[in-house]
């Protein structure tokens, strides 16, 4: 999947497109610096800075793009914007799960916007990959510029034929959905057929094997030491385990270093499934339905999206607090709206409310004023189910003979931040040693570009299928059991057939 590429471009710009969220970084090849610049400026119309932004695309009723990423997010969330526009605009987020999930997958395949309108799934790809192109150009001009004031003879901007692209995509996706992808980039104007090698489609848990091998043990948490994590793996001559614990998908890959050449050999195939970090979201929407009752919270939803998407999004934010840290709950601020359909239609204050709450929590969940207080140990709860599949997964794949000896296990990607996942991983695996980045959401991404600089390190995969394929031939008794052989009704020649595996 990932062909080397035939023509050295002067800029490489990889994207991680992600469920949850996006990032791009690049780097430039050919300087005497080959620095990977991950981009971190996401947000800046909202007052933030962030290395990533939400994969959330905002259009308009007829299809033209409205918004993306945290503008997308803030714009349907906004309360001051009416209901009517809210129901006319098509909001997507989350939709990369669909290239996962559907078999058969075609350019015909549509995705549901959060009103309910269906709209061709490739289009929506395709806009939020044209969206990233173009502030990742910008950004790589705006950096060439700068280094230009120190080199009058460069040219002022980057040529498109003279950027190497890399999307990054689960190694677990089918075939089918890695054709899609690579179709909605051409769609979006990243390369194109007549030059697919422009494009390399980076597996996420290989490019993270690339870069974690790379580091000195205290880029890791909890790790000391500058010595380089390569040359440990070097020496233990065993396979290593990288474990990518997105929003959306679990994608684990088993590499070994080649001890003669210093080569990466593929172990395993790529496993894993939709185990990601938004099931904690699906635990807390259950949660609301519980306390509040699943007909308020439908009726609400339906009523008031946009608070529902604060909801959410406050959700996000505050799952990520860490335990044993001057606090025994968190405490998540309900919008107005909320608050009074509460009273509307449970209980005319606090007490009441409360009351229905403690029906299906007596302890862990109330509300006091307009905030909805939750323990740390209900927050440990609501991640338990999707952080016992993971390791269920991760404990089957160790049983197998040809794994038994991995010692190392690097956990990336961004749900491997929470630390519910973290704590259970280091408790089922005493024996591993356990290795997070300082920033696991970006190993993917430095990973993607430092794999396009040298696609060819990765020596072997191992393929999750075999595909067999039928063919009829003329018959050779030198070769061909006799009784395999028949008269072709067509052409009367002696025929048998034969079955070519291709791996
Ligand atoms: N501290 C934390 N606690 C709980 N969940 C977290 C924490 N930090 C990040 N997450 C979750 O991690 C997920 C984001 O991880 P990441 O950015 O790697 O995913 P993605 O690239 O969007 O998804 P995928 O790779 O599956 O397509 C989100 O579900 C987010 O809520
Ligand atoms: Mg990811």
């Amino acid at each position: 999947m990932a062909a080397a590429s035939q023509v050295k471009r002067d800029v490489i710009i990889a994207i991680d497109f992600g469920t949850t969220y996006s990032r791009f970084g690049y780097v430039f090849p050919n300087a005497s610096e080959d620095h990977v610049y991950v981009f971190q400026k996401w947000g800046r119309g909202q007052g933030v800075s962030y290395s990533k932004t939400p994969t959330a695309l905002l259009m308009t009723e007829d299809g033209k793009l409205h918004k993306f990423g945290h503008a997308a997010m803030e714009m349907y969330a906004k309360q001051a914007m009416s209901q009517k526009d809210c129901k006319k605009l098509l909001y997507f987020d989350k939709f990369k799960l669909l290239l996962h999930s559907k078999e058969d997958l075609n350019e015909r395949t549509e995705v549901r916007a959060r009103n309910g309108k269906k709209w061709p799934a490739l289009d929506v790809f395709a806009k939020c990959l044209e969206y990233l192109k173009k502030i990742s150009t910008d950004a790589v001009n705006e950096r060439h510029l700068k280094s230009a004031k120190d080199n009058p003879n460069a040219d002022v901007m980057y040529k498109p034929e003279q950027i190497q692209w890399v999307i990054t995509i689960p190694a677990i996706w089918r075939i089918s959905a890695k054709e899609f992808m690579r179709k909605a980039a051409y769609k979006a104007g990243i390369a194109s057929p007549e030059d697919p090698d422009q494009l390399i489609l980076a597996l996420e848990p290989e490019a993270a094997s690339y870069y974690c091998r790379k580091l000195p043990f205290d880029m890791f948490k909890g790790q000391q030491g500058n010595e380089v994590v390569k040359e440990t793996l070097d020496q233990e001559k065993v396979p290593y385990m990288v474990v990518d614990n997105g929003g959306g998908t679990l994608d684990i890959t088993v590499h070994e270093i080649n001890a003669v050449d210093g080569h990466i050999l593929e172990k395993h195939c790529p496993t894993g499934g939709l185990f990601g970090g938004i099931h904690v979201d699906g635990e807390f929407e259950k949660l609301m339905s519980n306390a509040f009752g699943e007909d308020f919270i439908r009726n609400f939803k339906e009523k008031f999206p946009n608070d529902w998407q604060i909801i959410m999004n406050r959700f996000e934010i505050h799952k990520r607090a860490e335990e044993d840290v001057d606090n025994d709950e968190i405490s998540i601020n309900l919008p107005l709206n909320f608050i009074k359909s509460c009273y509307h239609d449970i209980g005319e204050d606090d007490d009441a409310i409360n009351t229905k709450i403690k029906r299906f929590y007596p302890e862990n969940v109330s509300l006091s004023s307009d905030y909805l207080n939750i323990t740390m140990e209900m927050l440990g709860e609501l991640h338990r189910p999707i952080v016992t599949r993971i390791t269920e997964h991760i404990k089957s794949l160790l049983s197998k003979e040809t794994l038994q000896d991995v010692k190392t296990m690097f956990l990336v990607g961004g749900f491997s931040e929470a630390q519910f996942l973290r704590k259970e991983i280091s408790r089922c695996f005493p024996d591993k040693r356990i290795l997070i980045p300082h920033d696991p959401e970006l190993a993917i991404i430095h990973g993607a570009v430092e794999f396009a600089q040298d696609p060819s390190l990765l020596r072997a995969r191992i393929m999750g299928k075999t595909y067999g394929v039928r063919v009829c031939v003329t018959f050779d008794p030198k070769k061909h059991p006799e009784e395999k052989r028949f008269v072709h009704s067509l052409t009367n020649i002696m025929c048998t057939v034969v079955t070519f595996f291709i791996r």
